[in-house]
């Protein structure tokens, strides 16, 4: 089968790669001349485990290649999928679709013989319906259908969730659709994934809703933290008892400094905007939202009361930038939230993160840029871990200690033992937990 994927950002590629890997012929597009160069170079543009092998290795075998040219990609193709970004508007929060609609109109004239135009962008209800309409007002005769596909790949383990998913979700309008994008995901059909057939506007709200329920999960339990806290109860401890019940489920009840990321903030601001453009409002999560937000700001006095209330003239050293680990991705960080205000507050920050300096390098002015954590905590008065990735996991305590001249260690991930940084002589605080 061939197949064009319009849009070689973190879907698209990740998309595009795995589809190759299923056996397919993919053609993957891209306005960025540059980027298109880099990738027929062998280069990959993110930092995704895995990605760069399954890459090399599709490219190889002739079924991978990249191209700046839409017409030529979508010579043949039975499916061509737009992928292209939907950040959230600046002003009103809204999704801005305007790179999805001028990809419906570049691809209209191009369509030969029939084919599905898939949206895998993350679009608010009635957009695949009107991608529908404004490729028929270019290309009246154009024999097509669109079908609405929406990813649920996380950053880090995109293609273990591409090739393993829980679910695979399309909206599609008729059975020819249905028999093409059948097609396309055949290769799971061995692994008994369920495929979840639906209408355009149900798929459109599945992806939306599931965000906004991740995110709602995240900050119900970042709340019960805080008043584990005042309580003298331990987070880890609740998050295990209410997570064996079934009905809840223990993934996503990590207490931590907020979520942040390409999805989450977008996806629920997008979905607030919708319920009120619909008038339906959407109370729980705008709530979510607004306590998510405010949580990035309250860290800031967290590390400021682990330093007796006084940031300026200390030394911090931050490990852990991007908004979670095994990922280059600054995108909404809590980092980006707590490092300017520590600067601005008058602390000299010192930064350590395993992907993070090729983007945090011009987001976070003012930093300075160590290798190691040990090297980050030279003479720090507070060692603040902000992402969680392995190689803070089992950091030397005693030796760190022993480097920095402070002895605070600010754990926003709970990754440590209280008992055991205690004993390598820290005064140690976590979250959720006393
Ligand atoms: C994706 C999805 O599109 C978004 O809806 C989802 O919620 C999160 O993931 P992402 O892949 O991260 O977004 O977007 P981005 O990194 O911005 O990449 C989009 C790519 O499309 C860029 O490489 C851009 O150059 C390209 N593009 C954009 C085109 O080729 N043509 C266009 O008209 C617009
Ligand atoms: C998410 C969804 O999981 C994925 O299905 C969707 O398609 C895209 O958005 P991603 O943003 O890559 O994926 O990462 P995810 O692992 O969901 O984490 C999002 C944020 O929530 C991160 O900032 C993470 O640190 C935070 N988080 C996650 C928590 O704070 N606690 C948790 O228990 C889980």
């Amino acid at each position: 089968m061939r197949i064009a994927m319009i849009g070689t950002g973190y879907v698209g590629l990740v998309s595009g790669v795995c589809f190759s890997d299923f056996g397919h012929e993919v053609v993957c597009i891209d306005k960025n001349a540059d980027k298109i160069d880099r990738l027929n170079r062998g280069e990959v543009p993110i930092y995704e485990p895995g990605l760069d092998e399954l890459m090399a290795r599709n490219t190889a075998a002739g079924r991978l290649s990249f191209t700046t040219d839409l017409a030529e990609a979508m010579k043949g193709a039975e499916a061509v999928f737009i992928a292209v970004g939907t950040p959230a508007r600046r002003g009103d929060g809204h999704a801005d679709l305007t790179y999805v609609y001028s990809a419906a109109e570049e691809l209209a004239p191009l369509i030969a013989d029939y084919t599905v135009v898939v949206v895998k962008s993350t679009v608010p209800v009635g957009t695949n319906a009107e991608v529908g309409r404004r490729i028929r007002a270019v290309a009246p005769e154009a024999d097509f259908d669109v079908a609405s596909n929406p990813e649920f790949l996380r950053e880090g383990a995109a293609i273990e969730d591409f090739m393993r998913p829980d679910r695979v979700v399309v909206g599609v309008t008729n059975g020819r659709a249905r028999e093409v994008m059948s097609d396309v995901y055949r290769p799971l059909f061995l692994r008994e994934t369920p495929m979840v057939w639906t209408s355009l506007e149900s798929a459109e709200m599945i992806k939306y809703a599931a965000n906004a329920f991740l995110a709602t999960k995240i900050t119900f339990i970042n709340e019960i933290a805080d008043l584990c806290e005042k309580a003298g109860a331990d987070v880890q401890q609740v998050a295990k008892g209410i997570g064996l019940d079934g009905r809840i489920g223990g993934k996503f009840l990590h207490a931590g400094p907020g979520y942040g990321g390409s999805c989450f903030p977008k996806d629920t601001s997008a979905l607030a905007r919708i319920g009120v453009e619909l008038a339906s409002p959407m109370r729980i999560v705008e709530t979510v939202i607004t306590v998510n937000d405010a949580r990035k700001r309250r860290m800031v006095e967290k590390i400021r009361e682990a330093l007796d209330d006084q940031l300026a003239g200390k030394r911090i050293a931050v490990l852990g930038v991007t908004f979670k680990p095994n990922t280059d991705d600054m995108r909404d960080a809590p980092a980006l939230t707590i490092v300017p205000a520590l600067i601005g507050a008058g602390a000299e920050v010192r930064v350590v993160d395993p992907q993070g300096r090729k983007e945090g390098e011009a987001l976070l002015p003012g930093v300075s840029w160590m290798n190691d954590p040990y090297a980050a905590a030279e003479a720090a008065d507070a060692v603040v871990i902000i992402t969680e990735w392995n190689e803070f996991r089992a950091l030397d305590l005693e030796r760190l200690r022993g480097i920095m001249r402070g002895d605070r260690l600010v754990d926003l991930r709970n990754i440590y033992v209280p008992e055991s940084a205690r004993e390598a002589g820290f005064v140690y605080t976590s979250v959720g937990r006393v």
